[in-house]
C-alpha cells in the first residue's frame, strides 16, 4: 500500500508562522492601565495603634482585623491571630510588641 505524506508538510509551514504571529502580537499588546479602588479601613483610636499600623499593615489590608465576626475570647483569639502572622507568615514583630498588639486588638476589635 502507497500512503500519500505530502500533505502534512505543506500544512506545516503556514501552522507554525500562524503559532508565531499570534506569540508575537500577545507579547507586543498594550499594557491594561487600571486603578484600584482607595483603601478606606483604617486602625480605630486607641492606645499603642501606632505599633499596631507598623507591624499590621505591610501585608494586607486593615479590612482583615476589622471583619472579624464576633467572638467570645477576644483576647485568646487575637493572641492566636498573632502568633499566627509571626509563625505562619513570617511577620517580624519584636516579642516586645506582642503583647501591646493582642490588647489593643482585643480592647478594640
Ligand atoms: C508577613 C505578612 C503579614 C503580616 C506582617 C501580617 N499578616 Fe495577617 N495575614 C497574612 C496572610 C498571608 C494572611 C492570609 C491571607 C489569606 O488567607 O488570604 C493573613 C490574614 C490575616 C487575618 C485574617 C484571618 C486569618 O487568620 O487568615 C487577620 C485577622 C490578620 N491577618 C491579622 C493580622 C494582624 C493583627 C497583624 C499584625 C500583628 C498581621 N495580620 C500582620 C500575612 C501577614
Amino acid at each position: 500500500m502507497i500512503m500519500k505524506r505530502t500533505a502534512l508538510p505543506l500544512l506545516g509551514l503556514p501552522l507554525l508562522s500562524l503559532a508565531l504571529a499570534v506569540c508575537i502580537s500577545a507579547a507586543t499588546a498594550a499594557p491594561i492601565a487600571y486603578k484600584t479602588p482607595d483603601e478606606t479601613a483604617a486602625f480605630k483610636p486607641g492606645p499603642n495603634v501606632d505599633v499596631v499600623k507598623n507591624n499590621c499593615t505591610a501585608c494586607h489590608s486593615v479590612d482583615y482585623v476589622a471583619t472579624q465576626p464576633p467572638m467570645k475570647d477576644r483576647k485568646g483569639f487575637w493572641q492566636a491571630e498573632v502568633t499566627k502572622m509571626i509563625k505562619v507568615y513570617g511577620a517580624p514583630i519584636d516579642d516586645a510588641d506582642v503583647g501591646k498588639i493582642v490588647d489593643y486588638l482585643a480592647a478594640t476589635y
